[in-house]
């Protein structure tokens, strides 16, 4: 397994570019499946996860080809053969279960693998699933499968979701574009990457209307045509990026980022003590004098997102004063804690918060990475420790940073990967 190493100590300077959001790819992607026509993705990433769901959609008899000579364009289109989703591919990655909704909306029926938990949570998808039921779908759990038929086309519904749910908005979302009358979702989550999702399903023939709010409401078509769509910047790449500009005592240029996608992630690094600016093209971060420490709790969009919490965690670590971290989104995201302690952060886990005390430097030593933004926030603290952190299990990282070590190599940082 590959690990990276970092020699800490180097402010980074420079530019970094932002690539297209992982977590609108993904969805994006399972859309192609709404339509025998080429749906053309530009700005895709190119991520571990990009092949995990390129990999699905080609065993399911869709075509997924490069139409650029870069990799960052996509065509995707074709006539759907297989209906199943097998757990091979599932395990590895959860947002597979967003085929669910469009196999269902396209052919009627989907034989997918039940996700399984993960690390940072046991993550059901109940609500994928009731509401599919509501909307007329037959589904069976066996053998750790989801059996889904439908009699005909799915119907329109009003659904009202008890909790905000990113991958169950987007599910019912691209399931109720070709449903039979109306849907409503109520609740739903207004993460910039379902705006971006409804956005692409209109450029295809959807009708959609309160994109960006908590209530979408769905006017189901016979069927979508093809489109090409450019997906929005990674506000979690942005973010990350500028802790690692701010831990550093440094100043970088993050080209493409955009403010408004950033919710309150912008307004809390700015009370942490990091200076950000909106410039034509990006973001300009940097770090004018300390840190202190911040209170954050993890909320759906617009509020701090549960996917900066390890990251702003290790920003945390050297501040002055102490700061409050509480995750309401997962049970079981505090992975990165014991692996900072080992590089002398002083933080406490009680329950669903943990309490870090600023220390006024970190120590390198070789760490173990568990989830993707974990790993990405040991990456961060050894950005600023003093001597040499060696990052373990970097395959984490893969999923979801593209050539992380260069991009901070780029801007100063002594930062290599070791080949396993
Ligand atoms: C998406 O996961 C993201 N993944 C996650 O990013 C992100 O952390 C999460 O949204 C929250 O913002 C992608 O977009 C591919 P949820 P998702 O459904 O859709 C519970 C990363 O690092 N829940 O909003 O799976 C669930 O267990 C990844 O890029 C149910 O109980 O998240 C969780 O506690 C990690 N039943 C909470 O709701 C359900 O049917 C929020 O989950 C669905 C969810």
């Amino acid at each position: 397994m590959d690990r990276i190493r970092i020699r800490g100590g180097r402010p980074l300077a420079g530019e970094i570019v932002i690539g297209g959001a992982k977590n609108a790819a993904l969805p994006l992607m399972a859309a192609g499946l709404l339509t025998d026509e080429r749906l053309l993705l530009s700005n895709v990433p190119r991520l571990a996860d990009i092949q995990t769901m390129t990999a699905l959609l080609q065993q399911h008899g869709i075509a997924v080809d490069p139409a650029d000579n870069d990799g960052r364009t996509l065509s995707i289109g074709g006539a759907i053969g297989s209906t199943e989703a097998p757990y091979d591919i599932v395990r590895k990655m959860r947002a597979s279960v967003l085929v669910l909704g469009p196999l269902l909306a396209r052919v009627r029926a989907a034989r997918v693998s039940l996700p399984g938990g993960c690390s940072i949570g046991t993550r059901p998808v109940d609500l994928h699933l009731k509401g599919l039921e509501q909307m007329g779908a037959q589904i069976d759990l066996q053998g750790g499968y989801i059996d889904a038929r439908v009699e005909g086309r799915l119907r329109g519904a009003t659904i009202l979701f008890p909790f905000i749910s990113v991958g169950a908005t987007e599910n019912l979302l691209m399931a109720a574009a070709l449903a039979d009358g109306r849907t409503v979702l109520a609740n739903a989550a207004r993460e910039p990457e379902i705006g971006d999702l409804a956005t692409c399903l209109v450029a295809m023939g959807a009708r959609i209307e309160g994109i960006g709010t908590d209530r979408l409401i769905i006017d189901g078509v016979e069927a979508l045509h093809g489109a090409h769509h450019s997906i929005i910047p990674d506000r979690i790449e942005t973010g990350t990026y500028a802790c690692a500009a701010a831990i550093s005592g440094g100043s970088v240029f993050l080209r493409h980022a955009q403010l408004e996608h950033l919710g309150a992630t912008m307004r809390i690094l700015r009370e942490a003590g990091v200076d950000v600016t909106q410039e034509a093209d990006g973001l300009m971060v940097r770090r004018l004098n300390g840190l202190h420490g911040v209170d954050v709790m993890t909320e759906p969009y617009p509020g701090f997102p549960t996917d900066m919490q390890a990251q702003f965690m290790a920003l945390m670590s050297v501040a002055e004063g102490a700061a409050m971290v509480t995750e309401t989104i997962f049970e079981n995201r505090f992975m990165h804690v014991p692996e900072l302690n080992r590089m002398g952060a002083r933080i406490n886990v009680h329950g669903a918060s943990a309490i870090v005390r600023g220390v006024p430097t970190l120590s390198g030593a070789p760490v173990m990475a568990t989830d993707l933004r974990a790993s990405v926030s040991l990456i961060l603290a050894g950005l600023a420790a003093r001597g040499e952190t060696v990052v373990n299990r970097v395959y984490h990282l893969d999923r979801g940073y593209e050539a992380v070590e260069q991009k901070l190599a780029a801007c100063g940082a002594e930062i290599e990967r070791l080949p396993s």
